[in-house]
């Protein structure tokens, strides 16, 4: 089971304060079953898991065979939830260091069109020159410009290195049924493509072939993904009590804490394969809680690694943090500390211990101490990192982001505030349609 404990959080909140909630909370649960909430057009994540059809999993499943016959290398190109959600799957499922160096089984997967460096285009484009390659174009919109821009370089050069024909093989497209220029570009070059369903947004479509087709040409089980996050879905249901739903727990005390000044959460591991967990949770909660002036700000930490970095702030700062920390229970490996006849460094003490013993008590130790210091803790404890657990906690983590989106009062689901930027530089590089945006802005700057 996900266990998720909110009992380290009374030096804050009570038991009370989170119980009234609980009206709350059942309510926003309702309103996601029974699609009576704001952004009710973008809920379909919700019971996405429990109604995969068994078709669109085999197709995906022979689309990644196709990739992983005939690639080294896969880029997956797309950004935020485009790119985020695979991601975050891939490299907690992978070898922390054969997913870096290609092993033989399974291709590398790269990743691609989720910033504008020059640099970084460069260099991957360079890796890519003697590597039989194939791209997963991945937008909704279809329109994106990181995205659309990466493509583009990748879509040339797969063509100039394998010809036309062989690049129409190993180029997918995942995007809009019909809108977008990812759709025109599929359907004109043939391409195989998928669909990203109209009532998911991006931050909630890891479930989809977004983030299952990576997560298959990776080599990962995505039947088991999706099992776990229909487990978790029957589990975080209006007719689960409050006590035992987990993601209804998880929204009260984030919610609870954010009503006492807790501004800011920090979700932690003690996995470094768990970095883009929290990449992925980063924008799940921010884009969906951060607007109206209201939300918690979403940060994130790999510790121990950071307990010498953020730890002293963590520890001592200003009191309006607290931490959400993602516990594995058994890790997939055995490293047992050596004795050492002369101990010269001083560690015979650990000898014979697993190296994951130190990890847990290094956890506990900090929990302690965070929460002697005024930082209360959430902790949810997952059994391992398998295709089944993540499947549960991203389930749980987008339930929670329904629910506590709703007890804050905002609309979860859109995203205006993104498309400032975007205006913005589109007005700048002279993008036709913005040419009045342009004179204003150039105004602006000139002052
Ligand atoms: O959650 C969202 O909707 C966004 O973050 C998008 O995922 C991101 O902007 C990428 O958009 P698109 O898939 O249209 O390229």
């Amino acid at each position: 089971m996900i266990k998720v404990d909110i009992s380290q959080i009374q030096s804050c909140v009570s038991a009370q304060d989170i119980k009234a909630l609980e009206p709350q909370v059942s309510e926003a649960i309702l309103k996601l079953e029974n699609g009576t909430g704001a952004g009710n057009d973008f809920i379909g994540w919700t019971d996405l898991a429990s109604k995969t059809d068994k078709g669109l999993l085999a197709q995906i499943k022979d689309t990644a065979r196709v990739l992983r016959e005939n690639c080294e290398v896969v880029i997956v190109a797309g950004i935020g939830g485009s790119y985020l959600g695979s991601r975050a799957v891939i490299e907690a499922l992978s070898n922390s260091f054969t997913q870096l160096i290609q092993d033989k089984k399974n291709p590398q997967i790269l990743f691609a069109g989720h910033n504008i460096s020059e640099d970084y285009l460069y260099e991957l484009t360079q890796y890519l020159k003697d590597k039989k390659f194939g791209v997963i174009n991945i937008s909704k919109s279809g329109t994106t410009t990181e995205t659309a821009l990466a493509f583009r370089l990748l879509k040339k050069q797969c063509e100039d290195q394998r010809g036309k024909d062989e690049a129409r093989k190993v180029i997918v497209a995942i995007t809009d049924a019909k809108r977008g220029a990812a759709r025109v570009c599929a359907d004109k070059e043939g391409y195989r493509s998928f669909i990203i369903p109209d009532n998911v947004g991006g931050r909630f479509s890891v479930l989809t072939p977004v983030g299952l087709l990576p997560i298959a040409v990776a080599g990962f089980d995505i039947d088991k993904l999706v099992e776990g996050a229909a487990r978790m879905e029957t589990m975080t249901t209006s007719s689960t009590p409050f006590e035992e739903n987990p993601a209804a727990q998880y929204a009260a005390a984030r919610n609870a804490l954010y009503r006492n000044g807790k501004k800011i959460e920090i979700l932690v591991n003690f996995q470094p394969k768990l970095h883009y967990l929290s990449e992925w949770w980063k924008q799940l909660y921010g884009e969906s809680e951060g607007k109206d002036g209201k939300g918690i700000f979403p940060a994130s930490v790999d510790f121990s690694t950071d307990l010498h970095s953020m730890g002293q702030w963590i520890q001592e700062g200003e009191r309006t943090i607290f931490e959400t920390v993602i516990s594995v229970d058994k890790v997939q490996h055995s490293v047992l500390v050596p004795s050492d006849d002369e101990n010269l460094d001083g560690l015979n003490f650990l000898a014979g211990k697993h190296v994951d013993e130190v990890n847990k008590m290094a956890e506990l130790g900090t929990r302690l101490a965070h929460v002697d210091g005024g930082v209360p803790n959430i902790r949810i404890t997952v059994p391992e990192l398998s295709e089944y657990w993540i499947g549960q906690i991203i389930y749980m983590f987008e339930k929670g982001c329904g629910i506590s989106g709703y007890v804050l009062g905002v609309n979860p689901f859109n995203q205006p505030g993104v498309e400032a930027y975007k205006k913005n530089m589109f007005a700048l590089l002279n993008k036709p349609g913005y040419e009045e945006e342009s004179k204003r802005i150039l105004a602006r700057i000139r002052k």
